[in-house]
């Protein structure tokens, strides 16, 4: 018999079929590496980094019309079916609910190492050379435009105003993807963030220096 962190991966990989890119089986499975490689030197309990790392964009939002609770209502149904105990399916789902950057402003104080874990792995897939790809691609999905030097970063965002996603991709570098490495939990993650931080800064002086043809 299969175990469960096996099943989650076959149940991830076939509701994910055909999703945008950014938002893939592979960002999931590259979130789930880091969550490991965080955790083993966190003191915690890894069945739950590794069930939140697998489940957490499962229904994300942005591509289900605005819903908030599907991915909850989606995970629970799953890990009810697999007969996995309620402490572990609360736990799993309190992760989901409140990983994301946008929900920062109303996330509760003392969140669970396991939270701090997967959340950093979710946020240095964000960054360095692969984040710069996936916010690539995510704006030319939107339809967005790369740049526009007529047009200011909007810092501090609400909520609201950040979902609607309509400003330049090189924007989002100073509206979200610069402020994450200072975000970091652990001190693993921490680590990982600065080495691709200064990646995203080299990437950004090489595109103003050919956008400006100088
Ligand atoms: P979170 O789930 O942490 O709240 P988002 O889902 O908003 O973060 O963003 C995840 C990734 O999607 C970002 O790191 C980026 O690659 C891409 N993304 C989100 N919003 C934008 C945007 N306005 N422009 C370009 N990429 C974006
Ligand atoms: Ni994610």
């Amino acid at each position: 018999m299969k175990n469960l962190i096996e099943n989650t991966v076959e149940f991830v990989k076939e509701k994910l079929k055909g999703a945008e890119a950014g938002h893939d089986w592979y960002h999931i499975e590259r979130v789930w590496k880091l969550s490991k490689k965080i955790a083993e030197t966190e003191n915690c309990n890894m069945e739950v980094v590794e069930l939140a790392a697998l489940l957490h964009d499962i229904a994300d939002p942005k591509f289900h019309n605005g819903d908030e609770t599907l991915a909850l209502k989606v995970s629970r149904g799953f890990l009810e079916n697999q007969h996995t105990s309620e402490d572990i399916i609360e736990k799993v789902l309190f992760i989901i609910k409140n990983i994301s950057f946008k929900n920062m402003a109303e996330a509760p104080e003392n969140l669970p190492i396991e939270l701090k874990i997967v959340q950093d792995a979710d946020r240095i897939d964000a960054i360095g050379a692969i984040g710069i790809a996936r916010t690539f691609n995510f704006g030319g999905f939107k339809n967005n435009l790369m740049y526009d030097p007529e047009i200011e970063p909007k810092l501090n965002m609400s909520k609201e105003e950040y979902k609607k996603s309509d400003g330049t991709t090189i924007n989002h570098f100073y509206e979200k993807l610069l402020l994450l490495k200072d975000l970091m939990n652990t001190p693993k993650g921490k680590a990982i963030a600065a080495e691709r931080h200064d990646f995203m800064l080299q990437f950004l002086d090489q595109f103003y220096k050919e956008w400006n043809v100088s």
